[in-house]
């Protein structure tokens, strides 16, 4: 299939969306801006690439500053391009021109001209409140609404996630050779994944994590060092690729070397992508996704346990805290435009799992992470060895991993009626 195939249907779901949410919250018409550029620093006059607003990227893949989508009940959308001279620069041309046909195109001056504005009660959504159209700006329950719109997939948007997904896993496949070949600094990982997945670090859906040795403990690492690493050590990269506007999210952690650390860790990691594999088969429409993420827990203790590291019962590693230090994080969360996209959280988590950022029902048509992992943070396990819990962790275990940090697999998971789609290892398979 080609996107001129898949789009109409998806702008068709998108208008029948926006006309019920446009009803519902009582607006005639929405205007989304695509947003302005904006200035890295008062003080100098370089400007952040545009990252377009959500709602404005959910119908049309072209990234220029100050352009609108305007949607109204039984009317084709518009798309209202301001046209600049400018001779010093310039927004990259989408990728692909399948979109234009679905909209009324008209070109306007700086300043969004009048009559190009729609009557009647308008919302605007917006990230430049200050020079935005005017009309209502940012209604909350709208934002909801059209939030919620975006968690589950048409077809054209699975096409572009699949694709960014292949493209993430040649650059993955790429590194994950040069790191067992040789002794690649995190920069040199970084710069080879960007280069081997075909894009600019400024395009990527989110900078890439690239961390070795102990810097894979820490879960946003971005400070890539230029020193090459020698010998028995780790590599997790988390990093994805973007496709008209869809992002992949993908994490591998990788070892090196034969000494018995180095062996202790890869046996923990063939049990974290085991227990991965095992989360993903579990999926069905109508489960709680928190259910899910309390049940990686229960997975991960079992993995510890048998692996000797925790030193009880699995359900007492879970319920006093221990599994908790070492995944402190969510098993994951929506995908898609934003890598962590909104409309997957209708509820705040339980309070033990803070940082979980999906509380949804599962449905089909929803895309979202699986990311399980296991870190060695000296933050989380000091209170674990300072109380009457120390005995339940085996600390030498704690002190060989220590100098290999921590390991995450991440996968992107599509659900459907009867299981689930897994685009990452579909995507691996086919590179
Ligand atoms: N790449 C950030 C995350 O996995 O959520
Ligand atoms: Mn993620
Ligand atoms: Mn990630």
């Amino acid at each position: 299939m080609s996107y001129a195939q898949t789009y109409p249907d998806h702008i068709a779901y998108l208008q029948t969306g926006y006309e019920e949410a446009l009803a519902a919250h009582g607006f005639d018409a929405v205007v989304l801006c695509s947003g302005a550029a904006a200035m890295k620093n008062r003080f100098d006059d370089q400007a952040w690439p545009l990252s377009p607003t959500p709602a404005y990227a959910h119908w049309c893949p072209l990234p220029e500053p100050d352009t609108y989508v305007i949607v109204r009940p039984g009317k084709k959308p518009q798309l209202v391009r301001t046209v600049v001279d400018d001779y010093w620069e310039t927004p990259p041309p989408p990728e692909s021109d399948h979109f234009f046909s679905a909209f009324d195109v008209l070109e306007v001056k700086p300043g969004l001209a009048g009559d190009s504005l729609p009557g009647g009660k308008v919302a605007v959504i917006t990230r430049d409140a200050g020079t935005s159209p005017p009309g209502a700006v940012n209604p909350a329950g709208l934002i909801t609404a059209l939030d919620l719109l975006r968690t589950k997939k048409t077809a054209y948007e699975i096409e572009c996630l699949a694709e960014a997904s292949i493209r993430a896993a040649r650059g993955h496949q790429h590194v994950a050779r040069a790191f067992q070949a040789g002794t690649p600094s995190e920069l040199e990982l970084h710069l080879a994944y960007l280069q081997a997945s075909e894009q600019d670090d400024a395009a990527a859906p989110y900078k890439n994590i690239v961390a070795l040795g102990p810097h894979t403990a820490i879960l946003h690492y971005v400070a890539y060092q230029r020193d090459k690493v020698s010998g028995d050590t780790s590599f997790l990269i988390d990093a994805g690729a973007k496709v008209l506007g869809y992002g992949s999210d993908i994490t591998r952690t990788h070892v090196r070397g034969n000494g018995p650390a180095a062996r202790r860790f890869a046996n923990l990691l063939a049990h974290v992508d085991a227990v991965q594999q095992d989360i993903c088969r579990r999926i069905r429409p109508g489960m709680s996704y928190e259910d899910l993420h309390d049940e990686s827990h229960r997975l991960l203790a079992v993995a510890l346990r048998e692996l000797g590291i925790g030193r009880a019962s699995p359900s007492e590693l879970v319920d006093r805290g221990i599994t908790r230090a070492l995944f402190p994080h969510g098993l994951g969360h929506s995908l898609g435009i934003c890598v962590h996209d909104a409309g997957m959280k209708p509820r705040p988590p339980r309070p033990d799992n803070k940082f979980l950022r999906n509380t949804s029902v599962i449905e089909a048509g929803q895309v979202f992470t699986i990311e399980p992992g296991i870190y060695v943070i000296d933050g989380l396990l000091g209170p674990l060895q300072a109380d009457d819990r120390r005995d339940l962790v085996d600390w030498s275990a704690i002190a060989d991993l220590r100098q290999f940090g921590g390991i995450r697999v991440e996968d992107n998971i599509l659900v459907e009626a009867n299981g689930v789609r897994n685009l990452t290892r579909e995507a691996f398979a086919a590179v």
